[in-house]
């Protein structure tokens, strides 16, 4: 028999966006899933929803016939017991925080998320020292940025997801007013995961014809702007946030990496220093190549002066929050 394992992907936080990730990616055979997340109380009864999750799942597996294994596991808040079974983790991915209640900014959930990340990432750095981390709790980019500082890992070891979500949503709202597939809209979307979060009109296109001769400028305007607040019109629908696309997205990301596909996604990733993109000591949503070694590559995408100046917003707003988060730290 060849030694040959399955992936294993481990998910720390088993709620909306966890649990949605855990199943795509089983549907999608990318591997064995471990899944991550707190006890919850009632009076005094103590649930374990996490153990509960993983069992629905491994049977939905059987009624698919597809062979994967999934586990749960419940873990103490504090991040002190429960996480010893990250270890062979090839991907974790941090999805545990709270999410937004209508009214909220991505940006209210810092100071209790960043807790919880610090509970996390010592269990990461401990037991799965080689895996790639996505991030996924809000405000994104800071949660990655404080993930990757907490972590220490190789730079292209950490990214948060937030790009390809916000690039599906611009998609489709492109796709509604044409009635076009989104399959032939390429376009994306750079920059904070946040209000001033930058689509890219000059880019996109519907199979090679530019937007902007599509579209009017009225029109487009319309979608950008749907687009930027497309998490927040969920929010105020559902009282809470999304997670179907969310949970797409991310699972994205793993495939590409896991297959070593070498896509190009918009993925908010730590940067040094980079001329280019005009950026130091951050993370960022920036179209990178992703590979089995991580996000491998910053892919330069020239872009108009308009699109320029919003994106240099969008960084001074993702800094903002990157420098009261460096209070918790
Ligand atoms: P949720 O409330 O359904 O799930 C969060 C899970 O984290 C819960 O099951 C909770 O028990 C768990 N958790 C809390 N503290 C924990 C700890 N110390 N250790 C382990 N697990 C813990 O929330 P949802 O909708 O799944 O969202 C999760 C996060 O992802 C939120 O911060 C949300 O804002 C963010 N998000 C980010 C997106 C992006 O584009 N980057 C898109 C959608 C959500
Ligand atoms: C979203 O964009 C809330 O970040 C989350 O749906």
């Amino acid at each position: 028999m060849s030694k040959h394992r399955r992936k294993t992907i481990s998910v720390i936080g088993a709620g909306n966006v966890g649990e949605h990730v855990a199943s795509l990616a089983l549907l999608k055979g990318l591997g064995d899933v471990r899944l991550f997340d707190i006890p919850r109380k009632e009076g005094d009864k103590v649930f374990e929803p996490v153990k509960g999750k993983a069992l629905d799942l491994q049977q939905m597996l059987s009624a698919l016939e597809i062979d994967a294994k999934v586990e749960g596991f419940t873990v103490s808040p504090d991040g002190k017991s429960g996480y010893e079974t990250l270890e062979g983790s090839d991907i974790v991915v941090i999805t545990a925080g709270f999410p937004r209640r209508p009214g909220m900014s991505r940006e209210d959930l810092l100071d209790k998320n960043i807790q919880i990340l610090k509970a996390i990432v010592p269990n990461i750095q401990k037991y799965a020292p080689n895996a790639i981390v996505i991030v996924v709790t809000n405000p994104v980019d800071t949660m990655t940025y404080v993930t990757y500082k907490l972590l220490n890992f190789p730079t292209k070891r950490v990214m948060g997801m937030a790009g390809i979500l916000d690039s599906a949503r611009f998609r489709t709202f492109i796709s509604y007013k044409l009635g076009v597939s989104p399959k032939d809209v390429h376009a994306y979307v750079i920059g904070g995961h946040g209000d001033e979060m930058v689509p890219i009109i000059s880019r996109s296109n519907v199979k090679g014809i530019p937007l902007e001769n599509l579209l009017s400028e009225e029109e487009i305007k319309e979608i950008v702007e749907r687009t930027k607040f497309g998490g927040g019109e969920i929010v105020a629908l559902m009282g809470t946030s999304a997670y179907y696309a969310p949970a797409m997205a991310v699972v994205e990301m793993i495939e590409s990496i896991l297959l070593d596909a070498k896509r190009i996604h918009p993925c908010s990733v730590y940067v040094e220093k980079n001329g280019f993109y005009e950026v130091e000591d951050i993370c960022v949503g920036i179209p990178v190549l992703l590979g089995k070694d991580g996000w491998e590559k910053i892919i330069e995408v020239p872009i108009s002066e308009e699109e320029r100046q919003q994106w240099r917003k969008s960084v001074e707003s993702v800094k903002r929050t990157v420098e009261i988060a460096k209070k918790f730290l």
